[in-house]
């Protein structure tokens, strides 16, 4: 299967189960924004609440924060986004497309679009970032941005949040937000939007210790995805060159994932030291140092950052988890999600629409909504087609109310990856499910 039928078939797929849409669909689409549809929603849900639970819940010395997306224009001055938040671009004078001037093949001289050699102007530098206006007047004075990163809004609030936390360095925040950049080049689904979402960390430490908590915060995060089941293969780290860093980086690590398109970066490890916080302190004229509770000693802490796409890591579990097997001589497409995961944990069929079994289903599937189990009802069509479409959604487990149910109150279960069928009775299905559920965390 070329790279391209993957994702094609990803974004088909996702649109046929109602992951994803296009945004604004019905005029045409918005360029390179994606809605998320109810399995879509669900499954960026789960991935939030698994990340939130595993930094701020699990640990003491993380706390959560939701900041605003428009801030004081002064703050992108500060964090350098201004000034140095470009990207390069060149338009081609044939066709008059824009285009990243480090793209492949633009690179080389020649428009993707219309073929032309050597047509393009000099490369000037883009700045990234949203411009609007805050208020009814539309000048200068007024212009605000859209954030490029959910991370400044962590800095300014540093000592709001050290203090009213109670927290001592080394701690962290941690906070998911939307951000938004006017890439020149978007594309590949929802790898590169114009609006995303990020999951973002900062680790406030002692300065010294800035490169001790880098190499563990690397190691937890990998270690994060692997436990949501992404194939150990597929998984790589790479060291940013010194021409790849950040402005405001001393060290970077992105974790990387083999794309259908290549090795592509889903999450950065930043050391972002004292960048942040004494620009702030620069520009604010507001005083964002640290007093050691023990010695009195009064530094600016270091920053390990930890940044997750959230789009991003959604595109790397779904491609992940797509397979096409043949079963018993059929082809069926599954997308194999960690149960923690999949949006819906159970379905809930009748064998047939007849001899009361579909009112068995119903009470079977009123017992999982009241137990909080996303589940979902089908009475249409063949088991094997209700079956394959479940596979195709990701829902780890079928429950069929068939002709025995109605004489000892049991059901069978099928595994959506091993296949197996076992029969469990009626109001044990709620246990049961939540058992697996909890075990697999
Ligand atoms: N605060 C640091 C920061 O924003 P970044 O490497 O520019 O660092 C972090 O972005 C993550 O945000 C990336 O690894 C990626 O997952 C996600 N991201 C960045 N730009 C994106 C875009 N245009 N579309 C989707 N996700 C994006």
């Amino acid at each position: 299967m070329s790279d391209t039928t993957v994702m094609d078939k990803l974004v088909s797929l996702t649109k046929r189960r109602g992951y994803i849409f296009q945004s604004s669909e019905i005029y045409g689409g918005a360029g390179s924004v994606w809605d998320y549809g109810p399995l879509g929603a669900e499954l960026k849900r789960n991935v939030k609440d698994l990340w939130w639970s595993r930094m701020v819940h699990q640990r003491e010395d993380i706390e959560g924060l939701d900041a605003a997306i428009l801030m004081h224009p002064k703050v992108w001055e500060a964090s350098g986004h201004v000034e140095g938040f470009t990207d390069p671009l060149v338009e081609c004078t044939n066709c008059h497309r824009r285009f990243r001037a480090d793209l492949e093949g633009v690179e080389a001289g020649q428009c993707p679009v219309c073929g032309t050699k050597d047509a393009f102007t000099e490369p000037r530098n883009f700045n990234l970032m949203f411009r609007t206006f805050m208020g009814p007047v539309e000048d200068a004075g007024a212009q605000v941005y859209l954030r490029p990163e959910t991370a400044q809004g962590i800095y300014v609030n540093f000592l709001n949040v050290q203090g009213t936390a109670r927290q001592k360095v080394p701690f962290g925040i941690a906070q998911i937000g939307k951000a938004f950049r006017n890439e020149i080049t978007p594309g590949n689904f929802i790898f590169r939007t114009r609006e995303f979402e990020q999951a973002e960390m900062q680790y406030f430490v002692k300065p010294g210790t800035d490169e001790e908590w880098f190499e563990f915060w690397k190691a937890d995060r990998m270690e994060w995805h692997r436990s949501l089941g992404i194939r150990e293969e597929n998984l790589r780290f790479h060291e940013h060159g010194p021409d790849e860093l950040a402005h405001y980086a001393k060290k970077a690590f992105d974790i990387e994932y083999r794309f259908p398109f290549g090795w592509k970066e889903f999450e950065g490890i930043h050391n972002r030291t004292d960048f942040d916080l004494a620009r702030h302190q620069e520009y604010s004229g507001k005083r964002l140092e640290y007093i050691d509770p023990g010695g009195g000693e009064r530094f600016i802490p270091y920053v390990v950052e930890t940044s997750l796409g959230v789009d991003r890591v959604l595109l790397v579990l779904l491609a992940d988890a797509y397979r096409e097997e043949e079963v018993e001589g059929e082809e069926r497409v599954v997308l194999a999600l960690h149960p923690r995961l999949a949006p819906v944990k159970a379905a809930v069929f009748p064998l047939v629409k007849k001899e009361g079994l579909p009112e068995m289903a119903r009470k079977l599937q009123e017992g999982l909504r009241r137990a909080s189990i996303p589940s979902f009802y089908d009475e249409s069509g063949s088991i094997g087609r209700r079956y394959r479409r479940q596979d195709e959604a990701g829902t780890p487990w079928c429950v069929t109310v068939d002709g025995q149910s109605a004489e000892d109150g049991s059901v069978t279960i099928r595994d959506r990856d091993t296949l197996e069928q076992i029969r469990v009775a009626m109001d044990q299905v709620a246990p049961w499910i939540r058992e697996r559920l909890v075990d697999s965390e």
